[in-house]
């Protein structure tokens, strides 16, 4: 696993982040539409692929709303709800149809890191990840395990913030001050490379820009904060941002003002990718795992 310079750039201070989801879990749904929209554009995209998955894991799950999207998906599948989070992952089993039985039985919750996965080699069929990836200070690691989880010929279908990513806030800060604000997003080809390192197939990436729009940058960081998106980098500024510089990081952002509303920018990158099909797995207990696929037609010698 690489740990030279590109992944310092990502560090996270994880402790900082799971308390700044904890905290928003209440308040995430209603100022989440970008992720709810990029969360169903995902799905639209699985009916371009032919798989039939029987184990589907959702990582970054928060509130559980695409693991719910997923369980109507594919009716017959068992589906995981993993998060760092614990506060989110109680919401996501409140909002779980109790009554459904049928659908509370093939939905479980994990919390647990991405970062190391509590789920045997090959047990996957589906991973799933709706802009979380950029929250892990070491997305090459999660990579590797969503490799490792998935069954050969299993599909990783994920979606991430890329650089261009609240561009104007970024900017702005750093007018104002030279600590990291808003932290750094990792470019679409470098998660493509990422993606072969860790020996996924035909991977396929692509991006999409979405701007919202604010009526001060006061509101835009409220959103944020009830998102749970602190800045939560490790080259943060330790303690509160100064009065002078948050009246000079607002007047610049007011440069970017436009008809009346202040844009924010988001690049959503969106990849997917396969498990190879027919390789020999190495399992952590030092077992040998062969696809059963692989052995179909083989005759005894
Ligand atoms: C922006 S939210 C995810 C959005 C969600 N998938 C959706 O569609 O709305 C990011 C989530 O990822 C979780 N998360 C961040 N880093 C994680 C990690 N290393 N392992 C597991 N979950 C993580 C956070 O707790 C948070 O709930």
């Amino acid at each position: 696993m690489s740990d030279g310079p590109l992944d310092q750039r990502y560090r996270i201070n994880k402790a900082l982040m799971r308390r700044a989801f904890d905290r928003a879990a209440h308040s995430y749904e209603d100022h989440a539409p970008l992720q709810k929209e990029v969360a169903q554009r995902m799905v639209q995209r699985l009916d371009l692929v032919k798989l039939n998955p029987r184990r589907v894991l959702d990582i970054g799950s928060a509130t559980g709303r695409s693991t719910r999207m997923l369980a109507q998906r594919y009716p017959f599948a068992q589906v995981t709800a993993l998060d760092l989070s614990l506060g989110m992952l109680r919401l996501a089993r409140r909002a779980t149809p109790m009554m459904d039985k049928w659908f509370m039985r093939r939905t479980t919750f994990t919390c647990a890191d991405a970062e190391a996965l509590p789920f045997a080699t090959g047990s996957m069929e589906l991973v799933f990840s709706n802009l979380t990836l950029q929250w892990c200070g070491e997305p090459e690691r999660v990579l590797s395990e969503m490799r490792r989880v998935l069954a050969p010929g299993g599909l990783l279908m994920f979606s991430s913030f890329g650089p261009d990513t609240l561009k104007e806030l970024r900017e702005s800060f750093a007018r104002a001050d030279g600590f990291v604000h808003v932290h750094a997003f990792m470019d679409m080809h470098d998660l493509g490379d990422a993606l072969l390192r860790v020996r996924f197939t035909n991977p396929v990436m692509d991006m999409e820009q979405f701007t919202l729009t604010y009526p001060d940058v006061d509101k835009l960081m409220r959103d944020l904060k009830a998102l749970g998106a602190h800045n939560v980098s490790a080259g943060r500024a330790h303690g509160l941002t100064g009065k002078t510089r948050m009246q000079n990081m607002r007047a610049a952002y007011e440069t970017w003002r436009r008809n009346g509303v202040l844009p924010a920018s988001y690049e959503v990158v969106y990849g997917h990718a396969w498990a190879p099909e027919g390789e020999l797995q190495k399992a952590h207990e030092g077992t040998v795992k062969i696809p059963l696929s692989s052995l179909r037609g083989r005759k005894n010698p």
